[in-house]
């Protein structure tokens, strides 16, 4: 791409982004929504999750997502993802809430008058309470029911919307509900079963494409996908246990809609949906960590493998539990060099750190952008970045101990606070450019977890 395409001069101290360039932020339904009724409140009602809290009021969205919406205008963003809850929209079996359609319409149509592109998810990990107790995504007949609510979507908000994702993240959705056991239905070490949900997901997907391309023919549709690297510590035995989780976890779902089949190996273990080919119209990436990788006998669970994260290395805030990762700017560049291998336009769907101080956040912000612009110099077809999140939400089974917003949220209050990141983003947005992206400014105040 030459730097006429970028509509301006590009050089190391301003780096001018493509014209068209969305920018955005991403949500989900769950965790802004308030008072929804599918299996994660079940989950939470079982006491799973870590914080012991509740999802309570969220982000007030279901109520008044317009407070937010206005904040997304104010600082210039130009898309914004959400995702429709299937639970509100199908409470029962066959049974379409008219009233919940009508109250997604109004939140699409308040986002284009406030000037924001909005972008549909239709799965974000939760469904309703009746298609988790027949079996989920594990299900054969699952595709079926997801290509229904998709139909229902599509004609209730199909004039108001260009791109879809079906799925967000099926990797994580399948590895930490049935391998680690993190996420309902809480099944740990059911690889095989990780990997069947996938494939049954990628036939979900492709019935929903069509679907969708059916109802609005000028729909572009792709899904999400979560992309971590896994750095081995060294020799070769931890290279190995790297290779089989990039395998599992970042590649099995690309294969699926690379080449309608899983690659040998685990091709033997099923997975063939042919019809899934090619069937997508862009690529939406997750990209928040790096993880590091020792083979260990003890993990059974997670083929024998030490996933952790080292105190020395950047980081945001700690879960209850455990860290969650290393801020690393340079996982974006792995993913879009994976992803590009599609063929396809790439989004990138989600990207942030917990980091309630905003300690290390502004410089996350601005190394991945000037990653991303390197790739988009490169030639990769990049149109856009959603920074996850706009307002704190709630962390699925952290709880509210993460902070991932641009605007700190009280959920008791429902106060929220600007962080400086928020102010940050809205200028590279309004000026479509870093403009000095080597500044002290931006440096790591603090680099480890406090
Ligand atoms: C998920 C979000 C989540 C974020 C931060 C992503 O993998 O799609 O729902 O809040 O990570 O952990």
């Amino acid at each position: 791409m030459s730097e006429a395409d970028f509509g301006g001069t590009s050089s190391e101290e301003f780096l001018r982004f493509p014209d068209d360039f969305l920018w955005g932020v991403s949500t989900a339904a769950h965790q802004v929504e308030g008072g929804n009724c599918n299996q994660w409140s079940d989950w939470e009602q079982a006491g799973r999750i870590k914080s012991g809290e509740s999802c309570g009021k969220a982000c007030d969205w279901w109520e008044n997502a317009e407070r937010d919406f206005d904040i997304a205008r104010d600082l210039g963003l130009k898309a914004l993802r959400l995702s429709l809850e299937w639970s509100r929209i199908e409470p029962e079996e066959g049974h379409f809430d008219a009233q919940a359609l009508t109250r997604y319409r109004q939140m699409l149509e308040a986002l284009h008058e406030r000037g924001i592109e909005p972008i549909v998810c239709l799965h974000h990990f939760t469904h309703p309470r009746w298609f988790e107790k027949r079996g989920a995504f594990l299900r054969p007949d699952a595709p079926k029911f997801f290509e229904r609510f998709a139909r229902e979507v599509a004609k209730a908000v199909g004039n108001l919307c260009r791109l879809w994702v079906t799925f967000n993240e099926p990797n994580v959705y399948a590895a930490c509900g049935y391998v680690v056991g993190e996420f309902p239905p809480g099944r740990k070490g059911e690889l095989l079963n990780a990997l069947r949900v996938n494939s049954i997901q990628a036939q979900a997907h492709v019935l929903a494409y069509r679907a969708i391309h059916e109802l609005v023919p000028d729909a572009q549709v792709g899904w999400a996908q979560h992309y971590v690297v896994f750095e081995p510590v060294r020799g070769i035995l931890d290279r190995w246990a790297a290779s089989l989780l990039d395998r599992f976890f970042n590649n099995a779902f690309f294969e699926l809609i690379e080449d309608g089949r899983l690659a040998f190996p685990l091709g033997m273990l099923g997975g063939h949906e042919r019809e899934a080919k090619g069937c997508c119209d862009f690529v939406g990436l997750n990209v928040y960590s790096r993880l590091h990788v020792a083979f260990d006998l003890r993990y059974v669970s997670t083929l024998f493998t030490n996933i952790f994260v080292p105190g020395h290395v950047p980081q945001g805030d700690r879960g209850v539990e455990k860290p969650y990762g290393e801020a690393y700017p340079q996982a974006v560049v792995r993913a879009v060099k994976r992803a590009s291998k599609l063929g396809k336009p790439i989004y990138i769907m989600e990207n942030g750190v917990p980091d309630a101080e905003d300690r290390i956040r502004p410089w996350l912000i601005v190394n991945v952008l000037r990653e991303l612009h390197g790739l988009i110099e490169q030639g990769h077809d990049i149109r856009g970045y959603l920074h996850w999140t706009l307002t704190d939400n709630f962390e699925w089974n952290e709880g509210w101990k993460l902070r991932f917003g641009l605007v700190a949220l009280d959920p008791d209050t429902q106060d929220r606070t600007m962080r400086s990141s928020a102010k940050l983003f809205s200028e590279i947005v309004r000026s479509n450019q870093l403009a000095d992206p080597t500044s002290d400014k931006y440096s790591l105040l603090s680099k480890t977890a406090p």
